[in-house]
């Protein structure tokens, strides 16, 4: 496949069977293990799903690369950081709970140095939940490769951008765009712009995917000629280099005498992938009523109950709000789904204040939760005859049917917001029985 026209680094589609090649002909022409791949590559299989998993949802990728990935010291347990993956150990308050922007670091700190857990729930042992970290980084990942066996990683930058030079390839993103990189593939991050800051969720279940499209139809949300994927690339580097892999929960160190990322050629249909959240074709209602929030659907990762997602990935971006008789930002409501909530950019249309970019909130199962007072009074004033354009924001929610437990840092961090409570103390009674 060539690659796209846009984009030459990229190939254009969703979980599509894509070919690339940084040398011409390293891909064999009809053998996925030949006994002599072409330049004395090694052949090596990547499965992101299970062998017998049905072939619509079956993922792997077969590697030509200059060696093969079992090649490297043993590993050794480090430090875990300020990363979490179990959630049991803290009793989750049903409190609604926000958070600040995370503050840069003050020390060297590159990607994965400058990982903090915020959230999560499930496990990486069962294969099912998330972990959802925040990331504030000032240096690039030098002499350092890393792999998440644990889970993919959706990456949603929301200050710098980030290059992520992985052994399928090369993906650049900023804010408003978004990267997934599969479990088990490495990669290393460098900073073009010095500093970065954003939000991961680690999806320890099934593959994220596009939403069935229902009475929608074929064209609508994200659509799958936005997702691109990049094109092969290699470094022939011999060192002394570190890989670090989640694995299990905990973080391990091995040495490794030249770069994993030596990749010269792949195809398949399991590699890292990317989408700007500005090209989300949002569809909403054009009569009266506000449409629940599954209408802003990217991305979802079902659970084993139909029509019941582990992880949805769902954004509110620009877009015109045409109801009429109709309150038109989120309503007061209760979920049996968890909302964690990022904002990369702007304003959200249920706060006037306090939920900054790079800032975060809890509304867990059942906790009540909507507009503040004064998103409410404007909002029931407002002349709803009139369309209005929501401008300049990008907000986004992992949502969740477990409950989102936060971690012991979360509920001691000095961003964590004491008065958020305060958002809905400020409600005057209205009611009078004697007026209808
Ligand atoms: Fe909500």
């Amino acid at each position: 496949m060539k690659p796209s026209n846009d984009n030459a680094g990229y190939l254009s589609g969703f979980g599509n069977e894509f070919a690339t090649e940084a040398l011409p002909g390293a891909l064999p022409a009809h053998q996925n293990s030949p006994q002599r791949a072409p330049y004395g590559l090694y052949p090596e299989q990547l499965s992101g799903t299970a062998f017998t998993a049905p072939r619509a949802h079956n993922r792997r990728s077969w590697l030509y690369r200059i060696r093969p990935a079992a090649m490297h010291q043993p590993f050794r347990q480090i430090d875990n950081r300020r990363i979490v993956s179990r959630f049991d150990q803290v009793a989750a308050p049903p409190n609604q709970l926000r958070w600040d922007p995370l503050p840069m670091p003050d020390l060297p700190t590159d990607f994965i140095e400058g990982w903090v857990t915020m959230a999560g729930n499930g496990s990486p042992d069962s294969m099912t939940g998330c972990a959802i970290h925040l990331y504030a980084a000032n240096r690039p990942m030098e002499g350092r490769y890393f792999y998440n066996a644990d889970g993919e990683l959706l990456v949603v930058p929301q200050q710098g951008r980030l290059r992520i030079a992985s052994e399928l390839g090369v993906v650049e993103i900023g804010p408003q765009e978004i990267a997934v990189i599969p479990r088990g593939i490495r990669f290393a991050v460098d900073l073009p712009d010095g500093t970065a800051r954003g939000y991961i969720c680690e999806n320890f279940g099934a593959l994220l995917r596009l939403p069935d499209m229902g009475p929608i139809g074929s064209n609508g949300l994200a659509n799958p000629r936005d997702f691109l994927t990049p094109v092969a690339r290699y470094e022939d580097v011999e060192g002394d280099f570190e890989l670090v892999a989640k694995f299990g929960g905990n973080l391990w160190s091995a040495g490794i005498k030249h770069s994993p990322l030596d990749v010269v050629a792949w195809h398949g249909n399991y590699a890292p992938y990317k989408y700007d959240l500005r090209h989300f074709n949002t569809i909403g209602s054009i009569s009266y009523d506000h449409p629940d929030p599954s209408i802003f659907l990217v991305l979802q990762a079902p659970s084993d109950t139909p029509g019941v997602d582990t992880l949805d990935f769902v954004i509110f971006p620009p877009r015109w709000l045409a109801a009429e008789d109709t309150f038109r930002p989120p309503w007061f409501h209760r979920n049996v789904a968890s909302e964690f909530m990022g904002l990369i950019e702007g304003q959200y249309d249920a706060k006037s204040a306090g939920f900054r970019p790079g800032g975060a909130s809890l509304h867990n199962c059942m906790s009540g939760h909507g507009p503040d007072a004064p998103t409410f009074d404007k909002a029931s004033g407002i002349d709803t005859s009139v369309p209005q354009k929501v401008n300049a924001t990008m907000a986004f929610m992992f949502e969740t049917r477990n409950v989102i437990c936060p971690t012991a840092h979360a509920l001691s961090s000095p961003q964590l917001q004491p008065d958020y409570f305060q958002c809905w103390q400020g409600f005057t009674k209205h009611f009078n029985e004697n007026q209808a």
